[in-house]
């Protein structure tokens, strides 16, 4: 049996996503939402993995309590310090995995949004933001990260500790011209929930130019506030995270079956185009 587990989770596709693929690959497989109240994560996850579940991913707002209960972690997994996917490995230990920055690295460069040496500017400093870092660099590329708050941002250089790569900026430098132009972002990702509530984060127009790619890990039926905005701006090139979502749920497939999904048909079910 396997199951998402988050606040809130109704309108996850993972389950959809997940039926998918075992059809693809003629798997019968179980695989529930399940609603976590706040607080109560690890008693409802270890009643899952006790009663017959065997993998797990975990959505909003429990990625660092799910890393916290692993007895194992895979690389990414230590590495990034918050996990998406979990697996019942020997002796019911728990092997805890974070396929959501291999997920977006593998979308981004499906759709062509990313090379090597990108320089991308990371809008947010939380799970979300945290999860994805690891797997960016590791490719090639270079990251500032820029957020509501200053002092998270901080925390987070501070757990990656790779100041060669990453660098933090206050919002307030976005508007600074003369720092933009040095940069010139490839990329921008807005990894903030402010999508979920129809706002956009506070930086400046200055970031978008006709040749940068913007992407938010956030997607809804309709295009997201932050793409809006992009566009508005004179963006030309612009994705939400379906495409991630899909990527990184092939990943859990692949940690618990050992077979990768081919994601492409699926993909095109579920993505839109903007423009
Ligand atoms: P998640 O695990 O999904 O990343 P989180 O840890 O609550 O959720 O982090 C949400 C991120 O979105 C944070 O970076 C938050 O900024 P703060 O650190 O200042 O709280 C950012 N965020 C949320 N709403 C926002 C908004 N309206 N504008 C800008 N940033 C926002």
């Amino acid at each position: 049996m396997f199951a998402i587990f988050g606040n809130p989770i109704k309108h996850s596709k993972s389950p959809t996503i997940h039926k998918l693929f075992a059809e693809q690959l003629n798997i019968l497989q179980q695989y529930k939402k399940i609603y976590v109240p706040i607080n109560k994560f690890n008693n409802i996850i270890n009643y899952f993995f006790k009663h017959g579940g065997y993998g797990a991913n975990i959505t909003i707002p429990f990625k660092k309590n799910a890393y916290d209960i692993c007895d194992f972690l895979t690389e990414r997994g230590i590495k990034s310090g918050v996990v998406n996917t979990l697996k019942i490995i020997k002796n019911n230990k728990i092997l805890g995995d974070n396929t959501d920055g291999i997920g977006l690295l593998k979308d981004l460069q499906k759709i062509n949004f990313i090379h090597k040496n990108s320089n991308i500017l990371l809008l947010g400093a939380g799970g979300a933001a945290q999860g994805i870092i690891y797997p960016l660099i590791n490719f090639g590329c270079k990251i500032t990260i820029t957020n509501r708050t200053y002092k998270n941002s901080c925390n987070l250089l501070n757990h990656f500790n790779n100041k060669k790569h990453i660098e933090v900026i206050k919002i307030e430098d976005t508007y600074n011209i003369t720092h933009i132009k040095n940069i010139n972002y490839d990329l921008i990702i807005n990894a903030t929930s402010s999508s979920i509530k129809n706002k956009i984060p506070n930086i400046s127009s200055n970031i978008i130019h006709n040749n940068i790619f913007c992407y938010d890990l956030f997607y809804s039926s309709n295009i997201t506030s932050f793409l809006k905005w992009c566009l508005y701006h004179g963006a030309k090139q612009v994705s939400d995270g379906m495409g991630m979502l899909i990527e990184q749920a092939a990943y859990s497939f692949f940690l618990w079956y050992g077979i990768m999904p081919n994601t492409t048909l699926i993909l095109k079910k579920f993505k839109k185009k903007y423009l």
